[in-house]
């Protein structure tokens, strides 16, 4: 336990180092350093610091690589409630495939219907550098305990999750046919190779990076700059626009709703990955924020110390609704119909 404080306070500490260093100064240097020295003359101030930070952030990439037999038994197991204690909890119950891969809700509820955070959504998940919303866990294999064993949520075990789909015969064609043995091991197998199967590209803000300048409109576009002028992009960038770095949450105070967070030791959190962000209100890891557009104008007051415009909000508002992708491949036509 101590060391994961400790790990997550030098994580913390970099990001932190991250901010100071990318002041606009040291994103001049970084132009520079990437080579990008010949614009033409006409290029405007904005086309120029999009070039330099395309290099901070890139699209989801298009082509859907994952075992396919291996991503459909992940696909039955992630369905199955009786993987969890009382028969009754699938991981679809939290991660709703048929929406956004999360839940509506405030807080999620397991099996004794009650829960403390707000549920992420799995879609893109395997592109995140850290998982949950305090980045705890370092790999989406070692993530998949949490959800089985917390008490709050499947309140289960691998072993009775073994003995279970051991003795169910639909589970053992499925293994058989996926070419594996049925054990703990690939019963996690199957569930990460499903969750890398659930990445939504094409975006419009993906098409534009990838050269379709018209795939943002003009407030998109000044939503983008903004983005990149006001400092968002400090934090969230990569290729899941967040989801790699540890910070503290408020570094200018916090929202006025968080009194629960004000006796918390630390207060470090992931980034959020902004993917398909217009989908999946509430925001924050306790949920208790319904509106896009106060998460904004909190994450600018508490996060940059800054004061945002309407028509700024607006623009932001209009960007990120570009983040919005394509559903994963693996749900289309027939597959989530057995939802
Ligand atoms: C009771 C609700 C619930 C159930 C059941 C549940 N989850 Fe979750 N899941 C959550 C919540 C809440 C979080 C965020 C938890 C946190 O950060 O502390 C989460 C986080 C995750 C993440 C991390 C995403 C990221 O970007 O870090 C993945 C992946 C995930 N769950 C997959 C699964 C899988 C696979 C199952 C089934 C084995 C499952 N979940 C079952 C509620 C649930
Ligand atoms: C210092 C780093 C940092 C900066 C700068 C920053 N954010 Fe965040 N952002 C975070 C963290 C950390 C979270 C997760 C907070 C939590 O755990 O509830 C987050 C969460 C969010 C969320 C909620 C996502 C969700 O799914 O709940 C939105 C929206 C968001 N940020 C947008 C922005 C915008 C727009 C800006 C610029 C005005 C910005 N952020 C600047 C670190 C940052």
């Amino acid at each position: 336990m101590k060391k994961a404080i400790i790990t997550l306070s030098v994580i913390g500490a970099l990001g932190t180092g991250l901010l100071l260093n990318d002041s606009h100064d040291s994103h001049q240097d970084e132009h520079h350093g990437h080579g990008h020295g010949h614009e033409d003359e006409h290029a405007h101030v904005h086309e120029e610091s999009t070039k330099a930070q395309i290099a901070l952030v890139s699209p989801i990439p298009n082509d859907q690589d994952y075992n396919a037999p291996l991503a459909s038994l992940g696909f039955t197991l992630f369905n199955d409630p009786k993987l969890s204690s009382n028969g009754k909890v699938s991981c679809a119950s939290c991660h709703n495939l048929a929406t956004n891969g999360a839940e509506i809700t405030p807080v999620s509820t397991g099996v004794k219907g009650a829960g403390d955070r707000n549920s992420l959504t799995v879609f893109n998940s395997s592109l995140n550098y850290r998982f949950f919303w305090d980045g705890r866990a370092n790999t989406l294999l070692e993530q998949l305990d949490g959800p089985v064993e917390n008490p709050l949520e499947m309140d289960s075990s691998w072993e009775e999750i073994e003995t279970y789909v051991l003795g169910n015969t639909h589970y053992k064609e499925m293994f058989t046919g996926a070419g594996l043995k049925i054990s703990k091991d690939n019963i996690k197998l199957a569930l990460t190779e499903f969750m890398r199967a659930l990445n939504t590209p094409n975006a419009p803000f993906d098409r534009y990076l990838e050269g379709e300048t018209t795939a943002l409109n003009e407030q998109q576009t000044r939503g983008w700059n903004e983005f990149q002028d006001q400092g968002c992009i400090n934090c969230h960038r990569g290729v899941n626009i967040g989801g790699g770095l540890v910070t503290r949450f408020g570094y200018f105070g916090l929202p006025d709703n968080a009194e629960e967070e004000t006796s918390a030791k630390s207060n470090m959190f992931r980034v959020a990955s902004l993917r398909n962000v217009a989908q999946t209100a509430p925001y924050f890891h306790d949920g208790s924020v319904e509106s896009l557009r106060e998460a904004i104008t909190i994450m600018a007051k508490v996060q940059l110390g800054k004061e945002l415009s309407e028509q700024s909000i607006e623009d932001i508002h209009s960007f990120l609704q570009t983040l919005t992708g394509e559903k994963p491949q693996i749900l289309q036509g027939g597959v989530n119909a057995k939802n």
